[in-house]
This record gives C-alpha cells, structure tokens and sequence, in this order.
C-alpha cells in the first residue's frame, strides 16, 4: 500500500514537473496599475505672477466648494460641487476610488434612488440618453438627481427619470469626467497648430487606413463652434471651446446652478424653485475683485492657471517605451506635444504642452461608438484622449468601460459593423499586437510614467 502511494505520488511528481516547465516565454505583459509616490498633479502653473495665484487660490476654493439649494443646487444635478468630481490624484482631476455620487443621493434628506450603475467603487458618470421615447435623437444629459425631499427644498416634488426602463431599452451613455491639469495649454494652442495635425505625412496617413478614402479628409477633422467657427477642443468629444463656457455649462447642467452663462434653469418645475435666476453672477457691490467675480470666472480661472500633470522620472524601460509608442503609431493621434501661442497670461505664452493629443477627432469604430452627436463630432468620433496624466487615472475609456490599459487599448481596434466604417486605430491596434511582450511592457510602463 505504502508502496503504491510511493509510486502514484512518483507519478504525480512527475506529471507536475512537465507542466510546470513549459518552452520559456517572457511573461505576459501587464498594466502595471494606477502610479503610487508623488501626486504631481493639483499645483499653479510655474511662473505665475503674485496676482494671478491669488485668482487661482480663489478659483480653487470656489471649485470645491459644496453647493446647497439656497446656493443654486438643483432642481436636478449630478452632484454639489465641481471637485467632488474632478477629484483624483488631487482636485481638478478625474473620478475618484469612492463615488461620490452614492452618498449625494440621500444627502440633506434627499429621497433619490441609486441607478444600478452607479456603484461606489465604479466611476463617476454622467448619462445621455441616446433617443427620446417617441425615437427621435435626444443626445442630452439627463441628471441622476433631484432635490425633492432635502431640508433645503421643501415642498418640491419631482421624480427621477426611469434610469431602469431606459437601460432596458439599451438607451444610456455614459460620460466620466476628464482631468483639467494643464487645461489652459490647451485653451492657449492656437487653432493652426491643431490644423496642422490634419496634413500628417502619408505613410502616417496610410498606417491609419484612411488614405484615399472618399469624402474623407482624414486622418482625424476638427470640431468646430457653430457660431463663429473656430475650433472647439474641449471635452470627449472635443465640443467647447473656452474653459469659462465650460465652466458656465458644468455649472448649469452637472450641478443646476445658473449662471450669466447659462442663466435658465434646466428644470422649471413650479415649487422647486428656490432662487432668483441668474443664481452665480458678478458681484457688482463687492469690495475686491476675486470676490465680485462669478463662480464660472473663479472656476475657468483656476483651470487656466492649473499646472500640467507631472510624469514620473524617465526609466530605461519608458524610454524605450516612448520609441514603441512613435514606433507602431500611437502617436499619430496622441501627439506628444504642441506649443502654446501668443499668450496675455505670460507663464502660458509659447510654451510645450505634453498632452499626448492632436485634440482631433477621430472614428474609433463600434465598440467604442456612442451614438451622440455634438458639434461636427457624429456617433463614431472622439477627441484624441490627452494622456498626459495617464499613470495615475483610475478608470479609462469616455465612459470608464476599464481600468486596464490593455483593455483600453485592444478597444481602440474594430472592424466596420452597423454601417459604421473601421476604427482609425484598427491598423496600429494590429501592430502593437505582434509586439513581444518585452516591448508592450515598456510601452505599458511609459504610459503609466505619464
Ligand atoms: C457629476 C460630475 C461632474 C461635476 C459635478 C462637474 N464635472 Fe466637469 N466633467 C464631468 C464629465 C462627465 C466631463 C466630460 C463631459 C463630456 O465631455 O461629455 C467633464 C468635463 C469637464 C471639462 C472638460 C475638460 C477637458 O479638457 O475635456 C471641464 C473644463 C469641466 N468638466 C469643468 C467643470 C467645472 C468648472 C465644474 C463645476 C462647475 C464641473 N466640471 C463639475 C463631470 C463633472
Ligand atoms: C486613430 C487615433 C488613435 C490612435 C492611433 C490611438 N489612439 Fe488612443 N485614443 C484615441 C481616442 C479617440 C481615444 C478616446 C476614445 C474613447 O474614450 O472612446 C483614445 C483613448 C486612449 C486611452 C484612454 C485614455 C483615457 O483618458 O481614458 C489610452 C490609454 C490610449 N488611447 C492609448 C493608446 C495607445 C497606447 C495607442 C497605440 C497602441 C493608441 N492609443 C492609439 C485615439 C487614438
């Protein structure tokens, strides 16, 4: 018997060891994960002058600040403040660990039922609904939230919109907020240089599988305003165009509080209203500028004035990293870096903006296509997402589908479904797919450096 067991466990032993010894592959490469070590991130431009950073001081206060009724909150909204949002690594950010939009919904006495997918782990998000129940386009923000039942808004009455019904009938997109690190580089790029990033070389032109096809300028088109024509930048789907109109929109739609901006209330329900419109405006009696300024004024103010996200120290690995990047041709569309213009604000004035975009737009295919249009922007086209700041963003993809960069990136292929043509990024999805996985993890490893 002793025996036997002697022999099977030989056996076993054995076994183990052919299985255990295959052919020598490198290890699969990995997301090495959100970046830990210094933030980097949340601090004033360098070279501002006395002035400008006391704006900013009072810009960021304003951002944070908690919103009630009495202030302007509702009668609908996402959540109360600009920051609770725009929160991680530090204010002006992305979403959070802990979703704040949870506890929002019972705050102050508030009787809003958490949508399913809404999770306190997931992201933050903001829902547009595809069409309208009669099937005509809709395309708009619909809040989460009312103030009905809150100490602050007695007497109101409203109902959520049914989040259940419309999930079933497949009609909600979700949006997460975009970092605003660096925004006024950004707003600073003059609209030639993004122009310039539609006359790529025709190699890069051909990698993108876009070359000689009809009606197509491409690789990539500009969003632009409607009104006067110039090219908006702003956002997923690159349709605003200034920081302050941002701003004025976030605080009418996100948060309910309007503005000279934006002065009328999305919701006129009769009983919840609370408050003479416009709700934030100039202070035409107060005793210093900072404080006369409206909120939208504070806020673009502090994201202008906001610093550029700072990457982590080059090593051998993210260096070789940013070669495979240019190399395979992810910086066809993520454009290392452009330079700001002719500034008023000097400590914006000519200056590199690292973003990893060409601020385009660009058709990235089925899987990843919303359906809403915004501006020349059609259901297929997004903004090339900034990736400076990348390393240490939680969750990834306009609506936070992931938090694995190899996700993220596999997302960016797909072939023409539903009348919708290929993904421009199919061709260099292919080719980062044959790397080895040495060097996908230096390009994994440079992304999240960033
Ligand atoms: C409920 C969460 C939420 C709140 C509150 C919120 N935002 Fe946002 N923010 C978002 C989302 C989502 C986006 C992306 C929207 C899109 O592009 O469709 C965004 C995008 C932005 C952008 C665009 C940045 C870029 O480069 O794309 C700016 C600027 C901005 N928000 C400013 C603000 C300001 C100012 C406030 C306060 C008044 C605010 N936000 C409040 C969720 C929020
Ligand atoms: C054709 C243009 C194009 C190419 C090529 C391209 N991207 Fe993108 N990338 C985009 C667009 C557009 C988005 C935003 C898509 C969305 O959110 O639906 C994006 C988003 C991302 C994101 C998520 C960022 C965020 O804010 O959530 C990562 C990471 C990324 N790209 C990395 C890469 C890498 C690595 C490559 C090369 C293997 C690459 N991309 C090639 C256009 C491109």
């Amino acid at each position: 018997m002793l025996r036997r067991m002697g022999t099977l466990s030989i056996v076993v032993a054995v076994l183990a060891a052919g299985c255990a010894a295959p052919p020598a592959l490198p290890p699969r490469a990995k997301d090495p994960g959100v970046r830990g070590g210094p933030i980097g991130a949340g601090g004033p431009l360098p070279g501002l002058i006395g002035t400008e950073r006391a704006f900013f001081q009072a810009g960021l206060t304003a951002f944070l600040e908690v919103e009630t009724v009495k202030e302007g909150l509702g009668p609908r909204f996402n959540l109360d403040s600009c920051g609770g949002c725009h929160a991680h690594p530090n204010t002006g950010g992305s979403s959070p660990n802990v979703n704040p939009q949870v506890a929002i919904a019972s705050k102050a006495g508030a009787r809003n039922i958490v949508p399913a997918f809404i999770t306190l782990n997931g992201p933050v998000r903001e829902v547009r609904f595809k069409s309208k129940t009669d099937g005509t386009p809709d395309g708009g923000v619909h809040n989460l939230y009312t103030i009905a039942g809150r100490g602050d808004a007695p007497g109101c009455a409203l109902v959520q919109p049914d989040f259940k019904g419309e999930a079933a009938r497949d009609n909600l997109i979700f949006r997460i907020p975009t970092p605003v690190f660096g925004a006024g580089l950004i707003e600073a790029i003059p609209d030639q240089t993004i122009t310039a990033n539609l006359r790529v070389e025709p190699s890069g032109r051909a990698v993108m599988g876009v070359a000689g096809r009809a009606n197509r300028r491409g690789p990539g088109r500009v969003n632009t305003s409607s009104n006067d024509g110039s090219i908006t930048r702003f956002g997923w789907k690159a349709q605003d165009q200034s920081l302050l109109i941002f701003a004025g929109e976030a605080y009418n739609v996100e948060m309910g509080v309007t503005n000279e901006l934006f002065p009328t209330e999305r919701d006129e329900t009769p009983g919840c209203q609370f408050n003479a419109t416009p709700e934030s405006r100039t202070k035409l009696d107060a005793s210093s500028v900072t404080d006369a300024l409206s909120d939208p004024m504070k806020f673009a103010l502090f994201m202008r004035f906001l610093a550029p996200p700072q990457p982590a120290p080059e090593t051998p690995s993210s260096a070789r990293g940013l070669s495979v990047f240019t190399e395979i041709g992810c910086a066809l569309c993520h454009v290392p870096s452009m330079t700001t213009g002719r500034s008023s604000t000097a400590a914006l004035s000519g200056k590199p903006a690292r973003l990893f975009s060409d601020l385009l737009l660009h058709r990235m295919g089925a899987r990843l296509a919303d359906g809403i249009t915004q501006g020349v922007a059609e259901g297929d086209e997004f903004r090339t997402a900034p990736l400076w700041g990348l390393g240490q963003r939680i969750f990834l993809m306009h609506d936070g589908r992931t938090t694995d960069l190899v996700e993220a990136i596999e997302m960016h292929a797909s072939v023409g479904k539903d009348r919708l043509p290929p993904s421009e990024a199919t061709a260099v999805i292919a080719r980062f797919r044959t790397l080895g996985e040495d060097k996908k993890q230096d390009l994994l490893n440079f992304l999240r450096s960033l």
